[in-house]
C-alpha cells in the first residue's frame, strides 16, 4: 500500500525551540523537504506569536516559500483570526486543534473540548467554502499529561464530532509519545467501526521510544497508511511538558519500506534537510554514517 507522509517539522519540530529560527532558514527548510518526497508539509502555524512565539512569521513563511506541484502545503489554524491570517497567504489545506480532554485543551488554546469546537466550527466552514480541505486534530488521543490514561470511547465521540462538522481528516496525536501498540490497537479496533481508515492519520511523539513500533503496528495490523512525521525526529509541544519530539520521517520511511510499504520518500535527502538546521537531531537514521538502505 502507497503511504502519505505529512511532513510536520517546520510547524511541530520548530514550535518549542526557544531561540528564534531566521524565517530565511525555515524557507529554505521547507524547500529543500519539498524535494524529499512527502506529500505534504505543515508549514507553520497562524496561532498568536505570545502563545508560540517560534510561528510568528507564520506568513512570510508562507510567502516566501517555493511551492512545488503536487505538495500540500498545509498550516495550523486555530480560530478565525488564524484563518484570516492563513488565507491571506494562500495555504493550500488548514489543521484546525481540539483534545480528547478538557485539561490539555485549555491548556492549549486557552478552552475546553466544548469551546474548542466553537472556535473550529466557523473555520471549517470558511475554509470549505474557499476551497480548502480541513483536518483535525485530536491532541492526547492516548495519554494526557494531565489527565492520565485517556479512554477509547472519549477519542472516538471528538473523532465522530469532528467529521461530523465537516473536517475530511482527523490526525490522533499522542502528544506526549506516551502510547504503546497496545493502546493503538484498542483504539483503532473501535475507531474502525465508525471511519474508514483513510480518513484516520496517526501522529505519534517518540518520548518513550515506542513511536516506530506503533506505526508498524497501525500499518500492519489496521491498515493505516497516512502517517505525521518530523524530520530529524525534531519536536515537542509547548503545552504539554516533557514531551520529546515527533517519529523521525527517515526511521518512519525506513520501517515501513522494510515491512513491505510502497514509500516514496528519500530517507537520505530527509537526514540532509534536518541537518541544515543545526539542532540536535533523534533519528536513527540520521546517526548512522553510511547506512544499509
Ligand atoms: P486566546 O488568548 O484565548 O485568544 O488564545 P482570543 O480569541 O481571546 O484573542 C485574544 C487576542 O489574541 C486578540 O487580540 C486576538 O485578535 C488575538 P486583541 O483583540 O486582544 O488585540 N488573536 C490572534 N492573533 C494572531 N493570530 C491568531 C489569533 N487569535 C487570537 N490566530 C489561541 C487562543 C487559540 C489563539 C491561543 O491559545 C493559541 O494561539 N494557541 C496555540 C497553541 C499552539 O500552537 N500549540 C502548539 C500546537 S498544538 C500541538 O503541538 C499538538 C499537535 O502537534 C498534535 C499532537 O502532538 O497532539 C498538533
Ligand atoms: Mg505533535
Amino acid at each position: 500500500m502507497l503511504v502519505r507522509i505529512t511532513e510536520v517539522a517546520p510547524r511541530d519540530g520548530l514550535q518549542n525551540v526557544k531561540d528564534l529560527i531566521p524565517t530565511e532558514r525555515k524557507v529554505a527548510f521547507i524547500n529543500a523537504l519539498s524535494e524529499t518526497g512527502v506529500d505534504e508539509i505543515e508549514a507553520t502555524a497562524f496561532v498568536h506569536p505570545k502563545w508560540v512565539p517560534q510561528m510568528a512569521d507564520a506568513e512570510e513563511v508562507l510567502r516566501r516559500i517555493d511551492r512545488k506541484p503536487g505538495v500540500i502545503y498545509s498550516a495550523i489554524v486555530p480560530n478565525e483570526r488564524g484563518l484570516e491570517r492563513a488565507l491571506s497567504v494562500g495555504v493550500d489545506k488548514v489543521a484546525v486543534l481540539t483534545a480528547a480532554t478538557d485539561t490539555f485543551n485549555l491548556k492549549n488554546i486557552n478552552t475546553d473540548i466544548e469551546g474548542s469546537f466553537q472556535k473550529l466550527i466557523p473555520v471549517v466552514r470558511s475554509a470549505k467554502a474557499s476551497g480548502l480541505p480541513v483536518r483535525g486534530y485530536v491532541s492526547v488521543a492516548f495519554w494526557c499529561p494531565y489527565e492520565g490514561k485517556v479512554p477509547p470511547q472519549r477519542v472516538r465521540d471528538v473523532v465522530l464530532r469532528l467529521l461530523d462538522v465537516g473536517v475530511d481528516e482527523v490526525s490522533l496525536g499522542d502528544t506526549i509519545g506516551r502510547a504503546s501498540p497496545k493502546d493503538v490497537a484498542e483504539l483503532l479496533e473501535i475507531l474502525l467501526r465508525d471511519v474508514p481508515a483513510d480518513r484516520i492519520v496517526l501522529h505519534f511523539h517518540a518520548t518513550y521510544g515506542m513511536g516506530i513500533a506503533n506505526v508498524l503496528c497501525a500499518y500492519r495490523e489496521f491498515g493505516i497508511y497516512r502517517y505525521d512525521s518530523s524530520a530529524g525526529g525534531l519536536g515537542g509541544c509547548p503545552y504539554a511538558p516533557g514531551a520529546s519530539g515527533n517519529v523521525a520521517t527517515e526511521d518512519v520511511a525506513f520501517a515501513l519500506k522494510n515491512s513491505g510499504a510502497e514509500v516514496r520518500v528519500d530517507v537520505l535527502k530527509v537526514v540532509e534537510a534536518a541537518k541544515s538546521l543545526g539542532l540536535p537531531l533523534e533519528s536513527a537514521l540520521s546517526r548512522i554514517p553510511k547506512p544499509i538502505l
